[in-house]
């Protein structure tokens, strides 16, 4: 299913990013580039790579990086 229709990511996009070791939002948007013109797809793409196992495990958002929190944080 295509996740950013801008840049025409898809899921399976995501998910190979993720098996590929990328390892955070920030990363997978340098890759795929997702999200990076109108936006709108961002929540969604946030959930896809949190859900697909993108970015290990914070509290607030599962490693998606909605709550801002610095990668000495989410490992403190
Ligand atoms: S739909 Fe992803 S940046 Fe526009």
């Amino acid at each position: 299913m295509i996740i950013c229709v801008c840049h025409r990511v898809s899921d399976r996009d995501i998910n190979r990013a993720v098996q590929a070791g990328c390892d955070s939002f920030a990363e997978l948007q340098q890759h795929t580039r997702v999200g990076t013109a109108c936006g709108r797809c961002i929540e969604h793409a946030q959930d896809s790579f949190a859900e697909l196992g993108g970015g290990g495990g914070c509290g607030h958002c599962a490693g998606a990086g909605r709550c801002g929190a610095s990668p000495a944080q989410l490992s403190a």
